[in-house]
């Protein structure tokens, strides 16, 4: 359905979490598999899309992609982003970003022995914020409680076309799992309920979302 839309077209997704360092050997992340946007990269891929995949991890060999870019902190993230989106016509955020960096890294192995490490934390940018209005943009939300009125909030503040929202504290959606039930929320206020799917039938369906939106 609306395949066409997406032929030729440059997309963008993002996919897995994000990593900070703390020093040497440890970092912050979060629990990302990177599914999501692998399924959407090669759902897009499948629909004649130039994707361009920004990710935190290395995908399956079956994720067939225009470009590949590995990317491990938000800062990386956030370059390379900046660098594709001027000449992109849809960015689909499915990357767990971090909201915070570790303020001085340190270069070797924090040794302990101290009995606590305090740790200074800086508030990461978000770059969704950063972007104009000149393509498509779609985010993912995650999120343990108010699922909705806490994605409608993020695609108002982000000056998203549609927002996936989804609840991680279910055990068969979201983190690490191969299904995904998601919650889609469009500008106008609208609101379109997923059926629990397989993550490949979830980025089918997103899709068709914003063929319908590049219409
Ligand atoms: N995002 C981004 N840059 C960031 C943080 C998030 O572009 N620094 C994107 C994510 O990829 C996602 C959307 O913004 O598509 C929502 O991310 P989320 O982490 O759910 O929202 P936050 O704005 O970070 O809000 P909070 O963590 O407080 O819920």
């Amino acid at each position: 359905m609306n395949s066409c839309q997406l032929d030729g077209r440059k997309i963008v997704v993002t996919a897995g979490g994000t990593r900070e360092p703390i020093d040497a050997v440890r970092y912050i992340g979060n629990r990302s598999s990177g599914k999501m946007g692998f399924a959407l990269a090669q759902e897009a891929h499948t629909r004649g899309a130039d994707v361009i995949l920004i990710s935190t991890m290395q995908p399956p060999a079956s994720v067939v992609v225009q470009q590949l870019e590995l990317v491990s902190r938000v800062a990386e993230m956030r370059e390379s982003v900046l660098r594709h989106y001027d000449t992109a016509a849809v960015l689909i955020m499915a990357a767990a970003v971090s909201d915070f960096r570790v303020k001085d890294p340190s270069k070797s192995k924090i040794k302990k022995g101290a009995g606590v490490l305090t740790l200074q934390l800086v508030e990461n940018e978000d770059f969704l914020l950063e972007l104009d209005d000149r393509a498509v943009k779609i985010g993912f939300a995650a999120e343990t409680e108010s699922l909705l009125e806490n994605a409608r909030a993020k695609l108002l503040r982000k000056g998203l076309s549609m927002i996936c929202a989804n609840d991680v504290s279910r055990s068969d959606a979201g983190f690490e799992v191969d299904t995904n039930q998601v919650s889609l929320i469009y500008k106008s206020g609208e609101i379109e309920h997923l059926p629990l799917m397989t993550k490949i039938e979830t980025a089918s369906a997103i899709l068709d979302r914003v063929s319908k939106v590049l219409e």
